[in-house]
């Protein structure tokens, strides 16, 4: 799989503008309250850093890493917890932030395990959502862009680690000329 260097998917433009939407919808939502927002690793590493600073809500950030696909584009169902919170949620209301919803498995069983933990309240902020792939049922709240259900990379997502850095949201495509991808 190669990066189709064409045009972005979604431009760092149109994602700035976004997120200061989103930021401040959630400003408006939780005023007079202190959010705790769990950024899902790696991929939501650079959508909750810009977020974070336009929120304007006293914050406290933490982060939950699950297992990934690894080089593998297609989600093989199975969560796994690699790194659980640092902060106790009871009581708190808590907002998961996340680089994309895809079948929605990851979300679903993070949510579902952080709501044991007693908080005031648990919603779901993805910068992106790809409608089309969904295997179960998660409500969105705060939702930046839908995508079609094909393989995105930047702004945080990857490919086999790679493209995290983009400041755009591209799309890979089948190497052209090899028959074969590598
Ligand atoms: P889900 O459990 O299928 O919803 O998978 C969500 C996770 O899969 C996201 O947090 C991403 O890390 C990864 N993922 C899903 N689709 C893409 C994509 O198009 N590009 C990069 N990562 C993706
Ligand atoms: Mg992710």
């Amino acid at each position: 799989m190669e990066l189709d260097t064409g045009k972005p998917l979604i431009g760092e433009e149109e994602i700035r503008a976004r997120v200061t939407r989103m930021a401040e919808e959630i400003t408006r939502d939780y005023r007079g309250r202190e959010l705790v927002m769990v950024g899902v690793l790696k991929g939501a590493f650079v959508f909750l850093a810009d977020l974070a600073r336009e929120v304007e809500l006293p914050l406290q950030i933490d982060f939950v890493a699950v297992s990934s696909y690894g080089a593998d584009t297609e989600s093989s169902g199975v969560v796994r917890i690699i790194k659980d919170l640092d902060l106790d949620i009871e009581g708190r209301d808590v907002l998961l932030v996340e680089d994309i919803v895809d079948t929605g498995l990851t979300l679903k069983y993070l949510a579902g395990m952080l709501r044991e933990r007693g908080p005031a309240s648990v919603e779901v902020c993805a910068l992106l959502n790809k409608l089309d792939a969904r295997k179960v049922d998660i409500v969105v709240k705060y939702c930046g862009f839908e995508v079609p259900p094909l393989f995105v990379v930047g702004y945080g997502l990857d490919y086999a680690e790679r493209f995290r850095q983009l400041p755009y949201v591209g799309v890979l495509k089948e190497k052209e000329g090899s028959g074969e991808e590598s």
